[in-house]
């Protein structure tokens, strides 16, 4: 029997991270559309308690919780602080990241330790304290959230970044292998550039814009929604048997 549009997520409890702007604030309210309670972690205290209650205000139960992904202990509390309001965690969307555009032969040491630290070290953190409460609630869903360049070597995007995303990319595959008997399924997201305000101001220059749109073979960006809507399906009971993936929601450019 199809489930009806809005009801998805029923029952359900998730927390995103970096959920204060981006991507993550639209996952969070896509999720709290389809009935989730969405906690949404993040550094800044200031966007993330703004995105709660703007989900909050259009009727979603959503909650901030502060949350720094390099740091274990704060870890522990988030999913604690999710776990005693409502009872349980079903999904984990590890999405916060961070890109400290530098060529490899000029990148300082410091700097590709700090986006390690967030992008390879705060999901594995994560990870590895979820799947407690995952066995305790009898199952739960893991999104990471990669990036084209997880998948490809990518011309325009330097060589720190893409390690930590090809990082993510088997974390999600080791995962998914290794915790499926707890009915613990793990899948990756692979967005190719999304069309937000940051990615905006770098397109006011033309050849910057040329060369991304050139190499998407849908001819367009990526939506915050469409990567919103693919973490929905994955996290969704219809998904049920979809583990171990690594999805491309990048309008066929790793395809080419
Ligand atoms: N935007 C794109 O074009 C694109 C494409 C592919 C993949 N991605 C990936 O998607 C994710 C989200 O991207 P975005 O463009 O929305 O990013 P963004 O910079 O707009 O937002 C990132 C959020 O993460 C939070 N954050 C940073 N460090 C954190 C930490 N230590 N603990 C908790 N929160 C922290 C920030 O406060 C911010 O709210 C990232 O992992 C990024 O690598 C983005």
């Amino acid at each position: 029997m199809a489930v009806p549009m809005g009801m998805r997520l029923a029952g359900k409890t998730a927390l995103v991270t970096g959920a204060g702007q981006g991507l993550g604030a639209a996952i969070a309210a896509r999720f709290a559309e389809e009935g989730a309670a969405v906690f949404l972690g993040d550094c800044n205290a200031g966007t993330g308690k703004e995105a709660a209650a703007g989900i909050v205000a259009k009727g979603g139960r959503a909650f901030f919780v502060s949350l720094d992904v390099t740091n274990e202990e704060s870890w522990v509390a988030a999913l604690a602080e999710a776990e005693k309001e409502t009872g349980r965690l079903d999904i984990l969307v590890n999405n916060a990241g961070i890109n400290i555009r530098e060529p490899i032969e000029t990148m300082k040491a410091e700097n590709f330790d700090a986006m390690l630290a967030v992008n390879v070290k705060g999901p594995f953190l994560g990870i590895k304290h979820a799947i407690a409460v995952f066995k305790r609630c009898g199952g739960g869903v893991i999104i990471n959230m990669s990036s084209v360049c997880g998948l490809v070597g990518h011309r325009y995007t330097t060589e720190a970044y893409t390690v930590t995303k090809g990082a993510l990319t088997l974390l999600t595959k080791t995962v998914a292998v290794r915790h499926a008997a707890a009915n613990i399924r793990c899948n990756s997201l692979h967005p190719s550039t999304v069309d937000t305000p940051l990615m905006r101001e770098l397109f006011k220059n033309p050849d910057r814009r040329a060369e991304r749109l050139g190499e998407v073979p849908l001819g367009r960006l990526a939506s915050a929604e469409d990567v919103a809507n693919a973490a929905l399906f994955l996290a969704s009971d219809e998904a049920s048997f979809i583990n171990g993936v690594a999805l491309p929601v990048d309008g066929g450019t790793s395809a080419d």
